[in-house]
Order: C-alpha cells, then structure tokens, then sequence
C-alpha cells in the first residue's frame, strides 16, 4: 500500500525545508538523492497529441499551443475565469512626492461586476516621478505591504510550526529594492489575494471564485480553478488598469514573483500573452520544477499541503506524475517568444533548482522554433553564473529568498528584454 502523507506532517516539512533545518524524525521522506530521481521521460513540447511533429510557428500557435494549454487548465490549475464584463478603475489616493519625491504613488480600486454580484479588488503603484512617457512595470502579489505608505517587505505568511521570516525574507520588497526599481525608470505594482482567493483552504473561494459560480466551501472541482490560477487572473485585471492608464506602457508589463507567487507569474504570462516577460524566483513545485521529478517538493506534497491552489484534477497525480500528460517545461514554452527569467537558490532544495533548470532547457526547442533564441548552455551553471538570452537562468548561493543579487539579474534582464527591446516584447501575437 502507497504511504500516504498527512497534511500537517506535509506543512511542517515544507516549513522546516524552507527554514534549512533537518527533516523532522518519522517524516515521510522527500528525496534529495539525484541519483534517485532517474530518467523520466518528458513530454515533447514540439509533438502533437497525435503524434504529429510540430514544424512551424504556425502550428505552434494555432494547433500545438492550444493543446498544451488546455491540458494545463484542465489538469493542473482549473480553468481561468472569464474578463469580468464590467469592470471600472477608481484611482482612491495619489501622492505625487511619494519615496521622497521620486515616485507617484497611486491605489487603484477595481469595482468588478459579474452576472449577479461583484467585488472590489485593490492594488498599489508607484511610478518614477522622472519620467518622459509612459512606464514599463514590474507587477507582483504582495510585492510590498500595501497598507504603509512606503514599500515595506509585507507581514509574512507564515506556515504553521515554523520559526519566524527575517522581515527581508518571503520575496517582498523594501524601501531600498523600491527606490533601485524606480531610479531605473520602471514602476513597480503589488496587489493583495485576499480580495481575489485567500491563502487557505477552507477560505479560497471567498474572493472572485464567488463571482463565477461558487457557493460553498470544498476543494476546487476537476477543472474548476484554483487559488494560483484566480491570483493570475487577478494579475490580468492590473493590466487592463495599465491599458487604460496614460502613464504605463502596458506593453512592457513584467509579472514577477517569488515561490508560490512565483508559480502565479507564470501562469499568469501563459494564459495572458499581454504580458511582456515573466520573472519566476524560487517558483518550484507548480513552478518552473518539472513535476516529474522526485525530487524536494512533489505534486504529492503540494496538492497534500495546498489543495486549493490547484484544479481537483491535479490531486490524481500525486504519486503518479509519470500519468502527468503535461510538464512544467511545457508551461514555459506558451510563455515564448517571450523573455522569462527562471531563478533557483542552492540551499532552496525543496524548490528543485536542477528541475527548474531543465524546465527552462527543455522549453528552448520552442523558441528555437520562433526564433526568439534560448538559453545558450545545455548543463546547469554553477552558482551566481546567470545564463541566457531570452529564455534566462541563474542559481544563487544561498536560501530561499528574493535577495539584491536577484533584483541586480532582474533589473539587467528587465533592460535588456524589456525596456530597450526596440519592439516590446508583449502583445506579439
Ligand atoms: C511552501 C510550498 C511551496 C511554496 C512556498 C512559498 O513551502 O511548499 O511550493 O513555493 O510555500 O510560497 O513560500
């Protein structure tokens, strides 16, 4: 008989991985033996569902990549919601001499309407006060504590049993990260999930999924979506504000995030093509880690610990991903011809840097295909090496966290790719 996890023995190992502290004794064992991972074979990004080898960008856009996001929104995190029909912006408080006058920072309230009731959901940017157009932007979840006048790394989420963060750690951004971005030139976006799903699994639906459909507590139905796929709409629902706003170049948007809001960034730039680029850091599980890997965190684990982050569907292969009919490197390629820019740490095992790694690699034949150029190695660099052109990766020394030497990458990819990129990257096809 299969050894089944129980939830809190998952949620505390997660906790306890991420803290860099041993397994706690009688746990169930997570692998972190590469030998013991073997050889798994991946599905071909580049192959039809029937067999069919995909030979130009045409079938890559109008056969293959609908396959394979289809098979992403009914297996791993549920279908999207639609574009709400009515939707109206509310900017609610503005101040022009924010961050000591470099920036303007604005909130922005967004009143949804949907078939019989609605919501209201709310978000925070800052944009450079020296500006000559409008701005590219980095936006995220709880990038930043929203409720201080200044970016501040926001109250953490905390899992239960476990020590608490350094007030830099979980991925927010503080007063000095904000203060780089916008001397740079870009804004910088965060809004809040408690509005769009909350982080629980027994409150989840109490945000958007009540618009479409919901009623009642219960883990997500087969293809019904999730908590990370309701955060990616909600990323979607800032980029209408910035298509309506003057002052943002909604066609230079970055969707950044770090660990599970990591996993939102991509899906987010997958289902959502308006997105210029995508930053994922320390994303893992559900992430850029290929799922068919044993190796730190599994769809076991994480469907055990996180029910409600996925589609019911995706529950089935725990402890059968070899059944996976999809990988995360396929989620990758409906990012392309795109820039994205996947990042691991060296102690975050738990998050799988080499799986993260052969994700991006294995996505490449797919921006081969569309000319976009790739990653440009073919084995995993050693740490603080970053890599890459348009497909881009690094492994920091260090733990999982989104540190200045991230931003330092990010902040050269983001000129790069984005800001200087004679077109801009999104809004090509
Ligand atoms: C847990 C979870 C990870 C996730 C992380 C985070 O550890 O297992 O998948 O990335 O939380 O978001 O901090």
């Amino acid at each position: 008989m299969k050894h089944r996890l129980r939830l809190q023995d998952v949620a505390l190992l997660g906790g306890l991985l991420i803290a860099g502290l041993p397994n706690p004794a009688g746990a169930a064992p997570v692998n972190y033996d590469e030998a013991k991972v073997g050889e798994i074979p991946l599905p071909d990004p580049l192959q039809m569902a029937d067999g069919q080898p995909v030979t130009n960008a045409a079938m890559w856009y109008q056969l293959r990549r609908p396959e394979i996001l289809r098979l992403f929104q009914t297996q791993v995190y549920g279908q999207p919601p639609p574009r709400p029909m009515v939707q109206n912006f509310r900017i609610v408080a503005e101040d022009r001499a924010a961050l000591n006058g470099l920036a303007t920072r604005r909130d922005v309230v967004l009143d949804i309407a949907a078939a019989t009731n609605g919501t209201a959901l709310t978000f925070t940017l800052f944009l450079p006060n020296r500006r000559t157009g409008p701005v590219p932007i980095f936006v995220g979840l709880h990038l930043f504590d929203t409720a201080h006048p200044h970016p501040q790394p926001a109250v953490a989420r905390r899992q239960p049993g476990t020590p608490a963060p350094t007030p830099e750690a979980n991925g927010r951004i503080g007063r000095a990260t904000a203060d780089r971005i916008l001397a740079r030139g870009y804004g910088l976006a965060s809004l809040n999930i408690e509005a769009l799903a909350p982080d629980s699994v027994t409150n989840y639906w109490q945000g958007v999924a009540r618009l479409y459909g919901r009623t009642q507590p219960g883990a997500p139905a087969a293809e019904e979506t999730g908590a990370l796929g309701l955060w990616a709409w909600g990323l979607s629902r800032a980029l209408d504000y910035f298509e309506a706003a003057s002052d943002v170049d909604a066609r230079r948007v970055i969707a950044l995030g770090h660990s599970r809001m990591g996993k939102v960034a991509l899906w987010a730039a997958a289902t959502d093509q308006r997105f210029a680029a995508v930053i994922a850091n320390d994303s893992g599980c559900g992430g850029a880690a290929l799922s068919k890997r044993n190796y730190g965190e599994t769809v076991a684990i994480i469907t055990g610990a996180f029910p409600h982050w996925f589609c019911g569907n995706f529950t089935q292969y725990a402890g059968h991903e070899d059944r996976l009919p999809v990988d995360q490197h396929e989620l990758l390629a409906l990012i392309a011809p795109r820039p994205v820019y996947i990042a691991s740490a060296v102690e975050d095992r738990w998050a799988d840097p080499r799986g993260e790694f052969l994700a991006a690699l294995h996505a490449e034949p797919v921006y081969r295909l569309l000319n976009a150029g790739g990653l440009g190695v073919t084995t995993q660099p050693a740490p603080d090496q970053p890599v890459g052109a348009t497909i881009n990766y690094h492994l920091r020394h260090g733990q999982h966290d989104l540190t200045d030497y991230d931003w330092d990458q990010y902040l050269a990819f983001a000129d790069r790719c984005v800001m200087s990129a004679a077109t801009a990257p999104g809004h090509s096809h």
